[in-house]
């Protein structure tokens, strides 16, 4: 795709015309962004694939992007990739074939499994082979999923355009929810305004920052859906964008869950912060929308409307939010609890140290809880990523000085920004052996912000 062809389909025409080369675009918090167009692609929804039976080739791809397409990686040839669904009790049974001229793995983010199917870099699949993964799915239902995670290249393969949504379900669990097509899965992240195509990776330490939104693979999109109640599952797959979510109209809308699934109850929300790998489970109310009213999911921080909403239809049956979900338990902690801290300094290390694929950092004992305090000393924001286990956020010190409520319940990454110190309680209840610990700040994670520690 050329420049110019992207700036005729994306940009107002007009203005976007105007822009040479080199041209510094609307600007907002001083980041260059490419303008919404007037005409609006229609998000699309990837297809559905059974964990218990998939298959996914990495490989080279025209990138579908709406009404035209551009060269990227894809998993079956698209971005995302098609949305893996599964059940609690059930078993995944993943083949994955690697048709990239380099190697990869893939790591099931939010996904509890044994050390050998993490898709832990030192597991890497090389050009041409596959690998089978497969484990038991046991753990809560919940929005995860799956990119990359090879030595030093997991930033540029996930930009290229290799992720997907991990759907896990619990139909007890989530009786009530709005399903089928009043249930969204919505990937976010940007792409580059560049002469080469939105794909073409330009590493920065800083972090592979794009200029403009990329929902579910389209840039700009709108949607139209009937008066009713929605869920929409959101994912951050940016590299190192954080999002600030919220409606455009300031409405307010239902947080239900997070990482690792339902909240014990919902809460009423303006606006959620949202760094790389986090999601949030949302319901939003658009039953007294005026039908033919617009409306946006909005990012205030890149000032984007992501998504366009349009209410079309008539209003069937009422709207029922479930008040309660079922209960947290805490982890339990207290003044012996074994505590571990660690440093999250500049672009590429932890504790003073870059990452060593063959050094385990620490040892943690199976089953037993530990308080962990990440410390972002230069550099944020980092997006600290757990493997192999879900984690309750207890405290923030400094910076923004609180937990937020979307940051309830359990996670498996969470945001620091500068001068933050952020207290974590984690138990690994599940499988040993070897997992990561990293921040998912995609550039920083490839340049070294990343640890391997071991469960025994
Ligand atoms: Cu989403 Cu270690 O990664
Ligand atoms: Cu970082």
């Amino acid at each position: 795709m050329h420049r110019r062809e992207f700036l005729r389909i994306c940009g107002r025409s007009a203005g976007a015309m105007a822009f040479g080369p080199g041209v510094v675009l609307q600007s907002c918090e001083s980041q260059p962004t490419l303008p919404e167009p007037d005409e609006r692609l229609t998000l699309r929804i990837p297809r559905t694939m059974d964990a218990g039976d998939a298959l996914l080739a990495a490989g080279a791809a025209e990138l579908d992007l709406g009404s035209y397409t551009s060269r990227g990686w894809g998993y079956n040839g698209t971005l995302p990739g098609p949305t893996l669904r599964t059940r609690v009790g059930d078993r995944a049974r993943i083949r994955v074939l690697n048709q990239l001229s380099e190697e990869t793995t893939i790591h099931w983010h939010g996904m509890v499994v044994p050390a050998s199917m993490d898709g832990h870099p030192a597991d890497a699949v090389l050009s041409g082979a596959g690998y089978n993964y497969e484990y038991p799915i046991a753990q809560r239902a919940g929005m995860n999923w799956y990119h990359p995670h090879p030595h030093g290249r997991t930033g540029r393969q996930i930009w290229r355009g290799l992720a997907g949504a991990f759907i896990v379900e619990d139909p007890a669990a989530e009786q009530g929810l709005p399903s089928g097509d009043r249930e969204i899965p919505l990937l976010l992240r940007d792409g580059l305004l560049d002469g080469s195509g939105p794909f073409e990776y330009r590493r920065r330490d800083s972090g592979m920052v794009g200029d403009f939104p990329l929902v579910n693979g389209v840039p700009y999109p709108r949607i139209t859906l009937a008066p009713a109640l929605h869920r929409f599952r959101v994912l951050n797959a940016a590299n190192a964008r954080v999002f600030r979510l919220g409606m455009s109209n300031g409405s307010r809308f239902t947080l239900i869950g997070n990482d690792g699934g339902l909240l014990d109850q919902p809460v009423d929300l303006d606006r959620i912060d949202l760094g790389p790998a986090e999601r949030v489970d949302i319901l939003l109310d658009l039953s007294d929308q005026v039908v033919g009213a617009g409306l946006s999911l909005r990012c205030s921080r890149a000032g984007w409307d992501l998504l366009e909403i349009h209410v079309v239809g008539e209003p069937n049956g009422e709207t029922v939010i479930p008040t309660a979900f079922s209960a947290i338990q805490l982890l339990p902690v207290g003044p012996g609890t074994r505590r571990r801290h660690f440093r999250f300094e500049g672009h590429r290390r932890i504790n003073g140290r870059e990452y060593r694929m063959d050094e385990v950092g620490f040892r943690v004992p199976l089953g037993e809880t530990e308080i962990w305090e990440f410390e972002s000393a230069g550099g944020a924001p980092h997006p600290v990523h757990v493997h192999g286990a879900h984690f309750q956020v207890l405290s923030r010190s400094g910076g923004r000085g609180r937990v937020f409520p979307w940051e309830q319940g359990w996670k498996d990454t969470v945001l620091l920004e500068d001068r933050e110190r952020v207290e974590i309680a984690v138990r690994f209840d599940s499988y040993t052996g070897i997992y990561l610990l990293h921040c998912h700040q995609l550039e920083h994670e490839d340049a070294g912000m990343m640890l391997n520690f071991e469960v025994t």
